[in-house]
């Protein structure tokens, strides 16, 4: 491919070690599909797309000091981070610098940075279609374990809202390490059985996640009364775990891999042709993919690679991402996403139970999330008919 000009440098911050590496791998992957597809199809502005690449090891301190590399190495924008305490450690030096970062994980909401993209779930894409889903199928008893960071407690907080408006109640609460020992991990299994029948709500991740999944798998519950259900635990951590131990577990999110539209099924192939057969594919690296494909687009469109041309044009078009139409919203920077739940069949495979009839505008700051005027409006006719 001839390309003319300089190339247009992006960085990449995906952790190729540590707690979440398997996540952040296939986020990374993900990203340089992205990348060789915009080079194959001429470039950016004619111009090569080149990625710089980093292992920041799911480590924070390291998020910010290969932010800094990159961008003192000329990346006009970086995109990548899992961790919410990875994001809140690269976006300052990204402020600072006045440039952007795309940032494709799901997360706690409220935030605003006017230098973060923000396209994964904010919670009510993702934390009040599960609550809805939850509280019909499952009842009334949760109990929450999560990873010791900031994502599982506000995600918590959250959560114990949506389910208490419902009409459920959260039994107990417990935090262990982004790294547990087996003796956390077992005492938690205990804590479950004594509570009774509870609907284990987890907000761990990364490699802690799959180990406790195990755990639960091997102490024998009945996972179609007691399932496990989360915003986080995905494909890859399901083949990490192994597929049958996984039955029955539920996942909140944006996207799965078996969405059966031409625009996912030209993903997955593209995907798995450049990585594997057996590539794992999770609604993270699917924002993974589209964020680059949502910067090429606003490249193209503004002739320009400078952030404030980049905010500006982003909210001006949707884009047809492997989950369906997607669009930046330019007072939140937040993106309109698709919710959707899906639990673990037989075949380790996710089946589809719910799903939005259209994309789910973001509302970082759940200011229309409960009680909101349609409701109110709606009681106040019943109050009229009476
Ligand atoms: C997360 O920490 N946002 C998964």
């Amino acid at each position: 491919m001839a390309f003319r000009g300089a190339p247009i440098t992006i960085g990449m911050l995906f952790s190729q070690t540590g707690v979440t590496a398997v996540l952040e791998s296939s986020q990374r992957k993900a990203a340089m599909l992205a990348v060789s597809q915009i080079n194959a199809s001429g470039g950016l502005l004619e111009r090569e797309l080149v990625l710089l690449d980093s292992d920041p090891a799911s480590n924070p301190a390291r998020f910010k000091t290969e932010a800094e590399r990159l961008l003192d190495e000329g990346a006009e924008a970086l995109f990548g981070c899992y961790m919410s305490s990875t994001r809140k450690a690269v976006l300052p030096v990204v402020e600072a610098r006045g440039s952007l970062l795309f940032y494709p994980t799901l997360y706690e909401g409220f935030e605003y940075m006017p230098s973060c993209i923000y396209s994964g779930a904010a919670p009510n894409q993702n934390a009040r279609m599960l609550a809805d889903y939850l509280t019909e199928m499952y009842g009334t008893c949760y109990f929450f374990v999560g990873s010791n960071y900031v994502f599982p407690y506000e995600s918590n907080r959250i959560m114990r809202d949506l389910l208490s408006n419902r009409g459920a109640t959260v039994t107990d609460e417990v935090y262990i390490s982004l790294d547990p020992s087996e003796d956390e991990i077992a005492h938690v299994i205990k804590m479950v059985r004594s509570a009774g029948p509870v609907v284990v709500f987890s907000t761990l991740v990364g490699d802690g996640a799959v180990r406790f999944y195990k755990a639960y798998d091997e102490a024998g519950f009945d996972r179609t009364a007691q399932p496990i259900a989360s915003l986080t635990f995905g494909e890859p951590e399901i083949q990490a775990l192994g597929s049958g131990s996984a039955t029955g577990h539920i996942k909140a999110a944006p996207y799965f891999s078996i969405i059966d539209t031409p625009a996912n099924r030209a993903f997955v192939a593209a995907y798995r042709e450049a990585f594997g057969p057996d590539c794992a594919i999770c609604a993270e690296a699917e924002a993974a993919y589209f964020q680059v494909k949502l910067f090429a687009e606003a490249v193209r469109r503004s002739g320009k690679t400078d952030r404030m041309s980049i905010i500006r044009t982003l909210p001006t078009f949707s884009l047809e991402a492997p989950q369906g139409s997607v669009r930046v919203d330019g007072s939140t920077h937040h993106t309109h996403l698709w919710s959707r739940v899906a639990v673990v069949g037989e075949n380790g495979a996710f089946q589809i139970m719910r799903e939005s009839a259209r994309p789910v505008a973001p509302d970082p700051y759940l200011v229309a999330l409960e009680n909101s005027l349609d409701d109110l409006v709606a009681d106040a006719n019943l109050g009229c008919f009476f």
